[in-house]
């Protein structure tokens, strides 16, 4: 590298990482297709649908423009799915020779999918004024001819449900030959995009009906009940963005796109429940929230109880999918169905990490591991960044800092830790680089716009960038995670994708540009929002090889698209620590798992800057509740280890992240039920209590599955909270047991020692309560089973458990237990389906404690059955490991095994 370049490096290198600087990135008002979009007024588009058959077991019709007949028809599909799943199509029609194919992102939709489509036999009217197609029992499709709309209707009341085009707004710019004097070019600062297939954006209105709210379309920092953007009374703000872009020191509170974008949007009110509706499109979109009364202008008057949106898209298809709920819960089912569920992620994956930008070199780790088991401190995992690697070439080690990375993984490993290293996509471009060299030969990275290998400007300096649209290519990536490949690597370790927006630092908006050319003559962007998805993909495909099948990936990614989360987990990338970041951590951790990202965390002590000691203890409470709990920090920041603030925060912190471990079990009980169900590991307090109001706007607490209730605290000195627990029954403090009423909003005092959190009445939870070095240690641990009865004496609980990290589970090694507390007698009765080859999961382990919370005092022993074993009741602490503990009643020793049959009666 010459000077001057050495230079540009540096100045670019530098200018990364100073600030955000709002100027990088365009807005809707700089964004000509945005602007074309927004600026049409409603009932504006002029469309009919005719020609409407059933064709193939789905109905087709053609869209055609009254207002332009020179307009070249659309072609309209539309199908049914079971579970209630309506999916539509719009593109050109390929028989007038388009000049371009448009881009339907593959890969997205499980290959399951497909097979779920209702055959459908017949329409009715289908030569009135619409058509209608059954949906579902009750629910209806109905397609309004002229003017086009679609909508899902309830059929005994008549009430809509979703609608497609009521509002008039769709629109769709056809691909057209460019013609003399066409100026296609757009410029955004030092940057031209040839754009050669000139104007395709697409836009529409969508409606959800009985809602009071939406919320969903990740990425942003900003509150979980999306706020209108446009419309009376509504400062107009910019549109939702939905474009993965590194924003460096994003603000915390703003609808800007972040790192990732998942264009499904969920609705809810009291009523009706909730909807969804996911656009399948990876190309740049933004979306409108409209206030009530928006189009009051046009006549139309809009009940309060429904919620109007506006998307916009750059390019691409109508790839759309309407969910009907009507739960919440229903509504995640329906979109998983599509895009997939959670991974079942690997027991240590869900534990404790332990991440700084970067540890030095061997020695820093072993002080840093020693470290943790000279205070009994847990952790899981400990992770290097770019910096462990020779000059950011990924899969390789700095010799002088890491020169035997395999045995530094192993003393990890002997204490049943892991340790994950970054891989990024940006590849250096050496040509002594193996990596590099083999993939300028094979022709595998992206091109520009004239067909020449993409270069862009990422952390090695000059860079290309894998094309993992194309599966050839994600195949051969794949292959560089074997043992044989990646020289250094052991089973112990896994892997870390950043930067894959992707990051280009000298690329228009931090990102590649738009006219860069991937496999199959796709633009990058149609695919943009998808390149970290299909990097990502890759990247836990090539984990799942190295092992053979039979070990779970664990891949964290910074950017993700529709379908992430069959692949592993996200990070909200690179936040601050102040106390507005640690708050707006919960609605954006809540919003990916409403998308289906159920596996997903902030930075705990935030990315930039140095927090304060009560700061980092407060993030270390609320990120003991973080589905993916990672404690990180850039390089420019002083170490902040868990001990570096004196014994007492020490202390605190230590406690933070034995909460976590106590309930580890809990938590893993509640992965396997996203992996099954799509519904998230942490919820909004309306996924639980749907039909309470006043759970609408909180993005303060949230539930931890359907037992616990957690409250941030979000302030400096705070010696008091405000905590609104929903619902009848009552919530018992989950540190002292003592019983809240529900339905009230309660003033606590709070104290340095803990965030509040409660048992919900009626539940049973599962914790192992021995610390010992990693989960992995605890393993055959017995456990405890707190009982929190409700007002009738009952409560239920269950505890899901398998060997942690292989597959074995989906062929029937697991243990699934239901415990249910019912008068006065604990049973556990058995969940799992008998699997056809009788494998299991042969687990020793007992119950050593049973605490009960809301029990009528008096009783004195309890009876085990079927050992007909009599057992005394005692007082006991709620937490044994802590000093001030309060007595409760407790069965101690019962000693029946998890995976039996048995039942306990108190007497
Ligand atoms: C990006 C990541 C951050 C990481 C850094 C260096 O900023 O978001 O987590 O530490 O790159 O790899």
């Amino acid at each position: 590298m010459n000077q001057t370049l050495r230079f540009t490096v540096l100045l670019l290198l530098c200018s990364h990482v100073l600030s955000w600087r709002k100027e990088e990135f365009r807005t809707c008002h700089q964004t000509p297709f945005c602007n074309r979009a927004r600026s049409r007024a409603p009932s504006s588009s002029s469309l009919a649908a005719t020609d409407v058959t059933i064709s193939d077991g789905a109905l087709t019709a053609k869209l055609i423009s009254k207002s332009d007949p020179q307009t070249k028809p659309l072609i309209l599909t539309l199908s049914v799915h079971q579970n209630a799943i309506l999916r539509l199509l719009i593109d050109e029609d390929p028989s007038l020779s388009p000049p371009k194919q448009r881009f339907h992102v593959p890969d997205v939709v499980v290959p399951e999918f497909p097979s779920t489509k209702l055959w459908l036999q017949r329409i009715s009217s289908e030569n009135g004024p619409s058509s209608s197609v059954y949906l579902s029992e009750g629910l209806s499709a109905v397609l309004r001819h002229d003017p086009f709309e679609l909508f899902v209707r309830d059929d005994s009341s008549g009430d809509r449900v979703l609608s497609f085009n009521s509002h008039g707004l769709f629109d769709f710019e056809q691909l057209k030959q460019k013609s003399e004097g066409d100026d296609w070019e757009e410029r955004f600062r030092s940057h031209t995009d040839t754009r050669p297939y000139g104007p395709q954006s697409i836009s529409f209105d969508v409606s959800f009906y009985g809602a009071q709210y939406v919320y969903g379309i990740p990425e942003r920092a900003t509150s979980l009940a999306l706020k209108p953007t446009r419309g009376p009374n509504v400062d107009e703000s910019e549109p939702y963005r939905l474009f993965n872009l590194d924003v460096f020191e994003y603000i915390h509170d703003s609808p800007f796109g972040l790192y990732g974008s998942i264009p499904f949007m969920i609705s809810h009110g009291k009523t009706r429940g909730s909807s969804g509706f996911f656009w399948l499109n990876s190309a740049e979109m933004q979306i409108d929230v409209l206030a009530p009364g928006w189009d009051a202008e046009s006549g139309i008057s809009l009940p309060s109880n429904r919620v109007d949106t506006f998307w916009m898209s750059e390019a691409g298809v109508v790839d759309a999918f309407f969910f009907v709920g009507p739960q919440p819960k229903d509504v995640l089912r329906q979109y998983t169905v599509v895009t997939g569920t959670p991974a079942m992620p690997q027991l240590f994956s869900i534990a404790y990490h332990q991440c700084r930008w970067n540890y030095r070199d061997e020695e820093d780790v072993e002080h840093v591991d020693s470290k943790f088991d000279e205070l009994d401190i847990p952790y899981d995992v400990l992770w290097l960044d770019i910096e462990h690697t020779d000059g950011k070439r990924y899969f390789t080690w700095d010799k002088v800092l890491f020169p035997h990375p395999e045995e530094m993984q192993r003393k990890l490993s002997a204490k049943g830790r892991h340790m994950v290293t970054i891989v990024d996509p940006h590849i250096k471009r050496d040509e002594n680089f193996h990596l590099h060299k083999e993939a300028s030969q094979k022709g595998y990275y992206v091109k520009d716009a004239s067909g020449n290998t993409f270069d862009g400007w990422c952390w090695p300096g000059s860079s290309s960038y894998p094309d993992t649209l194309n599966p050839e290519i994600r195949s051969w990536w794949a292959e560089k995670f074997s043992y044989q490949n990646y020289v250094g690597s052991t089973p112990s370790l896994y892997i870390w994708n950043d930067m894959n927006e992707p990051s280009v630092f000298n690329g228009p908006e931090v990102t590649m540009p738009r006219d860069a050319l991937h496999y199959g003559g796709v633009e990058h962007r149609e695919l943009h929002n998808a390149y970290g998805y299909y990097f990502h993909m890759a990247t836990a495909d090539g984990l799942l090889k190295r092992g053979e099948g039979n070990d779970r990936p664990f891949v964290l990614t910074r950017a993700v698209f529709a379908g992430s989360q069959r692949y592993g987990a996200v990070w909200t990338g690179d936040n601050t620590a102040d106390w507005d970041h640690l708050r707006v951590s919960i609605p954006m951790v809540l919003t990916l798992g409403l998308t289906g990202m159920s596996f997903s965390g902030a930075d705990v002590g935030g990315f930039f800057g140095n927090p304060e000691p009560e700061l980092l203890v407060r993030w270390y409470q609320l990120g003991a509740y973080y589905p993916f709990f990672r404690a990180h920090a850039h390089h420019d920041t002083k170490r902040r280890e868990p001990w570096m603030f004196g014994e007492r925060n020490t202390e605190l912190i230590k406690d933070a992240v034995h909460v976590r471990y106590a309930l580890l079990p809990y938590f893993y009980t509640l992965f396997r039920e996203a992996n099954t169900t799509g519904v998230p590991v942490v919820r909004p307090l309306w996924m639980e209590f749907p039909s309470d109001e006043d759970t609408f706007t909180n993005d303060e607490a949230f539930m931890v599955g359907n037992s616990l209730l957690v409250q941030g605290i979000y302030t400096e000195r705070a010696k008091h909270a405000s905590v609104y627990l929903p619902g009848k029954q009552s919530w018992y403090d989950l540190r002292t047991g003592t019983v809240y009423k529900g339905g009230v909003t309660h003033k606590l005092e709070v104290t340095e020692e803990n965030i509040p959190a409660f048992q919900r009445a009626g539940t049973i939870l599962t914790r192992k309560d021995r610390f010992r070095r990693s989960s992995t240690q605890m393993k055959n641990d017995p456990f405890t089973l707190v009982i929190a009865l409700n007002s009738s004496q009952e409560a239920e609980g269950e505890l899901y458990i398998d060997d942690g990290s292989s597959f074995s589970f989906l062929k029937g090694a697991y243990i699934h237990r239901r415990f249910v507390f019912k008068n006065g007698k604990l049973i556990s009765l058995n969940l799992a389906t008998a699997s056809a080859s009788n494998v299991r999961y042969p687990s020793e382990a007992v119950i050593e404690r049973i605490i009960l919370l809301g029990h009528a005092p008096g009783s004195k022993n309890a009876l085990i059955e079927p050992s007909n074993q009599k057992i005394d009741i005692e007082l006991g602490p709620l937490w044994v490991q802590r000093a001030r503990a309060p007595a409760v009643m407790t069965i101690r020793k019962p000693n029946v095994h998890v995976a039996e049959d048995w039942s306990i009666q108190i007497l």
